[in-house]
């Protein structure tokens, strides 16, 4: 490191840094701009003297100048001096950079495991497919998705979720949330006006279907899963529903409700769009088909990489009507000319090798016995709390009693380091509208469990929540 002095400023340049001598001229004299060692007004050595000063090239003081008078810290008149500028852009404080909450103890719902992520197969598919897509795959896409991708995705989804799907039904969108945006926004510009979707549900879901300029319409669940009788009494032109594995109740719509409610689209002319949520990870028995493949007129599918991969890669199909996919497809294109290329390509590849029915297989026992452990731990931690939810996805769901309010608890969670989800007090078929909280194990290590649930309940304890139940 060699020390150089200039008239005004002691400029500091490390010769061992990767750094380009003409960057770090320029952060140096940037950082002394901002933090007011050189005032406003004050001239700067030429660019002969500072470079003899600090033993560089007279080139590389020249680019620092010119790269300053650019951002306006600097000017320079052709001949004169070049002076700190009189005024500067506000200076900024350091500030963090901002970033998602993360708790000790994650047990937030709708998270899969993302130390597991296949990194290495992704990574073979990423590099399979891009050495040998074609050149125009990486060019401005149509909003219908990649055919390789939808080749590979309608395959799947015909045989392993019994879907009616020809490759050009798929659309590829930003995950589930864009795909139900899209849906809300083109019904909307139909003339729809109302939207129903299950009540408790993903709280994301009212918001895009509020921001697609619908009401979003509140249907109540039960033991049966959506209260299609109540729906019946609604002029909704579209409802949203989790049968494979209701979220967040846990709860499976029942054969005869699946009829009642085909029956009510087939009746009104309306749609249903079938969130597939969960669907994949079904533990005591083989998940029930999906309803598009019985009435693939009326109903709109929609799956997600989010719980099958990693919510991080946005990647989201749904299956509709041509009515409908054509209308989507061209909005896709409007808003964002359509998905990541690369990401596609290298799920079509990851699809076609078995990659995804792999990862399925492996991850179905981690979460099975993640979930016998939660399970057996809230029992020993918690006996007042009674889980429930089918034996399948990667949460389960305790109502709470009338007196407690699951946000209050969940912020008490929080501010100890443990992450939880919960339905609000009054959501529709809440027993006695009670609130719950739900406690998601996807991505908690097995090793954290029992830590977590025993934190929890010390403050459960401690905070009387438990003599109220
Ligand atoms: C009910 C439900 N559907 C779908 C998703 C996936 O959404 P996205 O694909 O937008 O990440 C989630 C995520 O938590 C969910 O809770």
């Amino acid at each position: 490191m060699r020390t150089s002095s200039a008239p005004d400023v002691l400029l500091q340049l490390d010769r061992q840094a990767p750094e380009a001598l003409h960057r770090q001229v320029e952060r140096l004299l940037r950082d002394a701009v901002r933090s007011g060692r050189l005032r406003a007004g004050s001239a700067l050595p030429s660019s002969r003297v500072l470079a003899r000063e600090l033993e560089v090239s007279r080139g590389i003081v020249v680019e620092a100048y010119e790269q300053l008078a650019a951002e306006g810290y600097v000017s320079t008149r052709p001949g004169g001096k070049t002076r700190v500028a009189r005024r500067q852009a506000p200076i900024q404080a350091a500030r963090p950079v901002s970033s998602t909450p993360s708790f000790e103890f994650d047990f937030r719902p709708g998270r899969p495991d993302l130390e597991e992520f296949p990194r290495e197969a992704w990574l073979r598919s990423v590099r399979r497919s891009l050495a040998s897509a074609p050149a125009g795959s990486l060019s401005y896409l149509d909003g219908r998705g990649l055919p390789e991708l939808r080749v590979e995705l309608a395959a799947h989804l015909n045989r392993a979720r019994g879907t009616a799907a020809h490759p050009d039904d798929l659309i590829i969108t930003a995950g589930f949330a864009q795909g139900l945006f899209l849906t809300a926004s083109i019904l909307r510009a139909a003339g729809a006006r109302r939207f129903a979707l299950e009540d408790p549900t993903l709280g994301d879901s009212r918001l895009i279907i509020a921001a697609a300029g619908l009401e979003p319409i509140d249907i109540p669940v039960d033991g049966d899963g959506l209260r299609v009788d109540l729906l019946a009494r609604t002029r909704a032109a579209a409802v949203l529903t989790t049968p494979a594995h209701q979220y967040p109740t846990g709860r499976v719509l029942s054969a005869e409700r699946r009829a009642e409610l085909l029956a009510w689209a087939e009746r009104r002319g309306t749609f249903i769009v079938e969130d597939d949520y969960d669907a994949e990870y079904r533990y005591d028995r083989k998940p029930v088909g999906a309803m598009q493949g019985l009435r693939p007129d009326r109903v709109i599918y929609a799956g997600s990489a989010s719980k099958l991969l990693a919510p991080g890669l946005r990647l989201g199909w749904f299956i509709a009507p041509p009515e409908l996919a054509e209308p989507m497809v061209a909005l896709k294109k409007t808003i964002d000319h359509g998905s990541p290329a690369i990401d596609q390509l290298a799920f079509a590849d990851f699809i076609a090798r078995g990659d995804l029915d792999r990862h399925l297989r492996r991850m179905r026992p981690i979460y099975r016995h993640r979930r016998d452990h939660l399970l057996s731990t809230l029992r020993t931690h918690l006996p007042e709390l009674h889980p429930e939810g089918a034996s399948a996805g990667m949460h389960v769901l305790a109502w709470l009693p009338p007196e407690l309010d699951p946000d209050l608890i969940v912020d008490g969670a929080a501010s100890i380091g443990i992450g939880l989800g919960s339905v609000p007090r009054g959501s529709g078929g809440a027993p006695e509208g009670r609130g719950a909280l739900v406690f998601g194990y996807g991505s908690i290590p097995d090793r954290s469990v029992e830590p977590g649930i025993r934190r929890f309940a010390r403050l459960w304890r401690k905070a009387g929540w438990a003599a109220v139940t």
